[in-house]
């Protein structure tokens, strides 16, 4: 079988129509003006209505790729989700994927969910990927799904919330390939971000901790990347090598900060990408060491200045929707590289792109993309389409910090609960969205999904095989 350029053949992101303008939340919560939205870099957050979750969130991104796309669901051979968002303790999202299969009769599908921190996705990504390129591949596509919903208790780390679904359809002659001889990986124990109370959804973090462990983290993969590329390539890695650099967004200042930190490794390493003006600026730190180096502020400023010029170029396509739509952990980079698609689609014909990957915990990696133009409907130009970004971010209902709030308390009494009907209140939904309608006396989750051809009368009706007991 042929597996040549293995890669993402398609892509699908859905996020919910609620969100909340960073600007009224810093007002709102007595931060001061700017913190937010210049200070972390944040423009606009999604998050989750009492409908909404991760479940119903990967129901819809999976049902609408495979139509968008046209692909039977007997053709997936692998389904893999990302997800740190808990809903059940064994039960892996997947198994509820599997409705969308078992009605096309197709069961013999591999793969579970993968969990740590932002990082699952990845996971996710990588074990499609390899099944492809092993000797167990059937022939058929893998999907990856990553779903988060991002939560936090009220306090500094709350605006970095936010929510999403993406689903990458992956197989050989992709027009997103991977140069899987790239790779490099970190991985570690600490206590940057964790999740150890089993009855809130909110994470226990360490804000400062978490921030410094992302640019060690970053650091180790870069340089481990560089060694590989320049043991098979035989001349060194620069920035100059890649026409864009893609991050795991928590929130875009520390973006802006994680390609200072690169320039920065490339300075340290003398390539020919750091011109004579940056090398002067960037001379009396030469001699740090590498914990001073995370703690120097100036070292911060003076990096992010003399790499913002390249910053506008190779990162700040990527920014859209993770400044849009906020963290949605698993979801983050991939919604990044889906900005740079649907920004830059018709030039990217043999470009490479870089991505690295974060969970806290800690687990990462970086790796190298490769772009073709494709071929319909596995084109770049296609994938754009159908991500459909403008559209999508500009049908959103903005809500007031105070209903946002309201919401998310609602939700921690939600959180592990049974015996409950949400409203069932659809009306911000598009056609084709899943919802959760109920969630019985055995914890059993039945959803629903908004019908178009219902959307007139404003009533929605259960779809065959998704509310069973409703
Ligand atoms: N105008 C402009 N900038 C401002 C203003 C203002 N009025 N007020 C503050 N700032 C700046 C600060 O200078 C700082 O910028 P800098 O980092 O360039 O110095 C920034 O806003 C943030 O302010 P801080 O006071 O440093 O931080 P804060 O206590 O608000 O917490 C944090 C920020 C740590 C990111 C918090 O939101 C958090 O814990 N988030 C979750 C953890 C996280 O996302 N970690 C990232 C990796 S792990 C993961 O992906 C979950």
């Amino acid at each position: 079988m042929d597996r040549k350029d293995v890669g993402i053949l398609a892509m699908g992101i859905y996020f919910p129509p609620s969100c909340v303008q960073q600007e009224a939340l810093e007002a709102h919560d007595g931060a001061s003006k700017g913190k937010y939205t210049i200070g972390l870099g944040q423009d606009c957050m999604a998050f989750c209505s009492e409908v909404e979750d991760v479940i119903s969130m990967s129901l819809t991104v999976v049902n609408s790729l495979l139509k968008k796309y046209n692909i039977d669901p007997k053709l997936i051979g692998r389904l893999e989700v990302g997800s740190e968002t808990v809903i059940d303790k064994s039960k892996s999202i997947k198994t509820w994927l599997m409705q969308i299969f078992e009605e096309s009769g197709n069961t013999d599908i591999e793969g579970v969910d993968s969990s740590n921190a932002c990082y699952g996705g990845t996971a996710a990504l990588l074990n499609c990927v390899n099944w492809v390129e092993s000797n167990s591949w059937d022939g058929r596509y893998g999907l990856v799904v990553c779903t988060d919903s991002a939560v936090y208790a009220e306090g500094p780390a709350r605006p970095t919330g936010g929510a999403a679904a993406i689903a990458m359809l992956i197989g050989p002659n992709a027009p997103i390939s991977f140069e899987s001889k790239y790779r490099a990986s970190h991985m570690a124990h600490v206590y940057d971000f964790y999740k150890p109370d089993l009855a809130s959804e909110y994470p226990v973090v360490d804000g400062k901790l978490s921030q410094t462990c992302y640019l060690m983290a970053l650091d180790s993969c870069y340089r481990q990347f560089c060694n590989k590329y320049e043991k098979i390539v035989g001349k060194q890695f620069s920035i100059s090598d890649a026409e864009y650099f893609v991050f795991h967004s928590p929130y875009n200042k520390l973006v802006q900060k994680s390609f200072a930190r690169v320039y920065y490794n490339d300075f340290m390493r003398n390539c020919s990408s750091v011109d004579d003006d940056a090398k002067e600026k960037l001379q009396s730190f030469s001699n740090l060491t590498g914990e001073e180096s995370y703690q120097s502020r100036d070292l911060e400023k003076a990096s992010q200045q003399v790499a913002k010029h390249l910053y506008d170029i190779k990162v700040q396509p990527s920014t859209l929707l993770p400044k849009q739509i906020g963290n949605m952990y698993t979801a983050s980079l991939y919604a990044a590289l889906a900005s740079v698609l649907y920004n830059k689609h018709d030039s990217l014909n043999g470009q490479r792109i870089v991505m690295f990957s974060y969970g806290s915990g800690l687990t990462s990696t970086m790796f190298s993309l490769r772009l073709n133009n494709g071929q319909h409907p596995f084109s770049l130009s296609n994938i754009a389409s159908v991500l459909d970004v403008t559209e999508k971010l500009q049908s959103r209902h903005e809500t007031l910090p105070e209903k946002f709030v309201e919401t998310l308390k609602l939700m921690e009494h939600r959180y592990g609960a049974k015996d409950f009907e949400t409203s069932r209140d659809t009306s911000q939904l598009q056609p084709g969205t899943f919802y959760l309608t109920k969630v019985d006396s055995m914890y059993r989750r039945f959803y629903s999904q908004k019908l178009a051809e219902e959307t007139c009368s404003g009533k929605t009706k259960c779809c065959n095989g998704f509310a069973n007991g409703h």
